[in-house]
């Protein structure tokens, strides 16, 4: 089966009131946009190649923050730039899994 999409990543944006659990407070609507300009700037976006997405709970709370990567269905966490820069190499680019960062 071909896919529209070689990556449809998701990271959940999700924000809710502090003290309760959500991605958005480790900053990933800031990594999520981040992520969405590199893949640009790498000339990667579009049909037939990847697209990323914000997403609402993807109900991993407790493992957050989170991104989904489809059609494999890899679930990854992520802290800073550095571990999306990772993610954008290894997997999106080269297809190989980045278990440091697996969830
Ligand atoms: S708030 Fe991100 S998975 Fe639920």
């Amino acid at each position: 089966m071909t896919t529209y999409y070689k990556h449809h990543v998701f990271f959940c944006c999700n924000q809710r009131e502090a003290p309760d659990t959500c991605c958005n407070n480790h900053g990933a609507s800031a990594l999520q946009t981040y992520a969405k300009e590199q893949i640009k700037a790498l000339g990667l976006s579009g049909a037939g190649q990847i697209r990323i997405n914000k997403a609402g709970c993807l109900g991993r709370c407790d493992d957050g923050p989170v991104l989904v990567v489809y059609p494999e269905g890899t679930w990854y966490t992520f802290i800073d730039k550095e571990d999306i820069d990772e993610i954008i190499r290894e997997h999106l680019q080269h297809g190989r899994i980045v278990e440091r960062l697996k969830r």
